[in-house]
């Protein structure tokens, strides 16, 4: 059975008991299942307290950033294999907010997914336009540009997501037309293909995140090239965020029965 991939990002959000408690709540709902991976994407303070919980379970701990240097003087970062010795399997990198407020470059973002993948985390790497970029008609080459950069190198045989998310789309509860998602996510696809060949191809999968909720998650899931989705905004909340994964899951052809 092929899984739809939910990752949940909770930026700078939460205490270490609302996040103790909303995983262990997870755990109960969603745990066993088969039909879907989540990936929790939470503050650093919190991943070691939180790793032990869903051992054996379909949840995920990821990070929301890490430096790509592996050890060394650069006070207050933290490394791909400081997350990995606290047991932390996946990282999101390249978030439009880290590009926006911190200045990330595409070359930046290149270099943390290849800490990531040699240190053995799955990297989930986000990709999208600008509103004026979007405006000027300038979209497929931006992402086409970030593609060749933020994933050079990428060595085949490693499991890695792209995480398509317009930066106008990120918590403004607008999308883009779902025809618009799928021929973006097709475009993707094919540039990875084109760049990176036939195993890098068959390893990405491809996410769209931005606005996405319970209303619309079971539409964008159902696209062609539609891995999966993200949650911001609505993975802070538990119904939103479960009701929001149950609707994904709808889109899992089942063949179990
Ligand atoms: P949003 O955020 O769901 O609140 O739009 C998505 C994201 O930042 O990944």
């Amino acid at each position: 059975m092929k899984r739809v991939v939910v990752f949940a990002n909770w930026k700078m959000n939460k205490k270490l008991d609302e996040a103790g408690d909303f995983i262990k709540k997870l755990v109960a709902l969603l745990g066993g299942r088969q039909d879907i991976i989540v990936i929790m994407c939470i503050p650093y303070t919190y991943i070691g307290s939180v790793t032990s919980l869903i051992k054996d379970t379909c949840i995920e701990i990821g990070s929301e950033n890490m430096h790509a240097g592996e050890w060394g003087e650069f006070t207050g970062e933290i490394s791909a294999p400081m997350l990995v010795s606290v047991g932390c399997s996946h990282v999101l990198l390249g978030h439009s907010e880290r590009r926006r407020y911190f200045e990330e470059t595409e070359e930046e973002v290149g270099r943390k997914m290849l800490s990531a993948l040699k240190n053995g985390l799955t990297p989930i790497v986000c990709i999208g336009e600008t509103l004026e970029e979007k405006e000027s008609g300038r979209a497929l080459e931006i992402l086409d540009k970030q593609i060749r950069v933020c994933l050079h190198g990428i060595p085949p045989s490693h499991r890695c997501y792209v995480a398509y998310e317009p930066r106008w789309a990120i918590g403004t509860g607008t999308t883009p037309e779902y025809g618009e998602i799928e021929k973006t996510h097709l475009f993707i696809r094919k540039k990875i293909g084109e760049y990176y060949g036939e195993i890098v191809f068959g390893n990405t999968g491809v996410l769209y995140g931005g606005s996405v909720t319970a209303d619309n998650s079971y539409k964008i899931c159902s696209l062609n090239g539609v891995d999966g989705v993200g949650f911001g905004g609505c993975s802070l909340d538990f119904d939103c965020f479960t009701k929001g994964i149950e609707e994904a899951a709808r889109t899992v052809v089942r063949t179990d029965r």
